[in-house]
């Protein structure tokens, strides 16, 4: 995954979900390698919980934004960690059974909020109460949303009506906005929308704006950050920080393209199929193991 694990040092999953990557981190790191994961969303911390047990002492699990990361450094008195990795986006939980609204097959009420314990706006609040400008905006700049003004002004009809509660009412919306026979591409057209709402709802471009002012600082000479992006937005905020990184002499990038699941890999996790991978490294005293020309390899 691009990290270079190695025994004795402190990794951190920033968006562990249900230990998947936390899990491969471990086994890569015996006997003495601690992880550190995060997560906004208590209920699949409780899942990575059991799923890292037979790992005792070797990991440590925080409800927290991969932005507060500085917070727990902190508190545990440690400078900076030899890796993070952050795999965005939503785990298969939230989507399958979280029943909070994230995926359009089923009628769940309208929250997304990775973070269920957090006061804040919901999918619905922001549906029910954002300006038809405000909703144009969202559904375009989170959605890439073509039609985002006619979404907009469907909602506002909608909702005099009925106040949106319940995913099934923004899909019938999206569907009838196609009209019969409209739908082009693989694509269900309310996936754009659905992303444009749970972008929007967890503040998700902001916590990685946040993350990546900071994430150099977090990191020891040498550490690596690798970050798994599941769209556009995401990847073009990281791949633009990794240029100005390595412009800057700070970290230096280890793939100058998005590295792409491999066909296997597709076919065995189909939801990996729009992943990009970029990995890079921070400079200093490791810098001289590899020399001035040889990139070290990604591993
Ligand atoms: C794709 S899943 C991660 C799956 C994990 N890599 C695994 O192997 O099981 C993304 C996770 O990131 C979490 N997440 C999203 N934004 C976050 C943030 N700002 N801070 C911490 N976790 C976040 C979500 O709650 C979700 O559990």
């Amino acid at each position: 995954m691009g990290l270079d694990c190695r025994p004795g040092c402190v990794y951190v999953d920033g968006t562990v979900g249900e230990g998947g990557h936390a899990t491969a981190i471990l086994n890569r790191t015996a006997p003495d390698g601690l992880l550190w994961g995060l997560d906004q969303d208590p209920v699949v911390l409780q899942a990575a919980a059991a799923r890292l047990a037979p790992f005792t002492s070797r990991f440590r699990l925080f409800h927290r934004s991969y932005a507060q990361l500085g917070e727990i450094l902190t508190e545990a008195g440690e400078p900076a960690v030899a890796g993070i990795l952050l795999d965005l986006g939503l785990s298969l939980h939230q989507l399958q059974r979280s029943g909070r609204g994230f995926s359009f097959q089923g009628d769940e009420p309208l929250d997304m909020r990775f973070n269920p314990e957090r006061p804040g706006k919901t999918a619905a609040d922001i549906l029910n109460r954002a300006t038809p400008a405000e909703l144009e905006k969202i559904f375009r700049e989170y959605g890439e949303e073509p039609r985002a003004r006619r979404y907009a002004r469907l909602v506002v009809e909608a909702r005099r009506q009925h106040p949106f509660r319940f995913t099934q009412q923004l899909v019938k919306l999206v569907q009838q906005a196609q009209g019969p026979g409209r739908r082009t591409g693989e694509k269900n057209p309310a996936t754009r929308v659905f992303q444009a709402l749970r972008i929007a709802v967890n503040r998700e471009l902001e916590e990685l704006a946040l993350f990546l002012g900071q994430a150099p600082a977090w990191l020891l000479p040498g550490g690596r950050l690798v970050v798994i992006s599941y769209h556009s937005l995401e990847d073009r905020l990281v791949k633009k920080k990794l240029l100005a990184w390595d412009r800057e002499g700070l970290m230096r990038r280890l793939t100058r393209k998005p590295v792409a699941p491999s066909r296997e890999e597709v076919q065995r996790n189909p939801r990996s199929r729009s992943a990009k991978l970029r990995v890079a490294e921070k400079v200093g005293e490791k810098e001289k193991q590899y020399g001035q020309t040889g990139d070290p390899p990604i591993k």
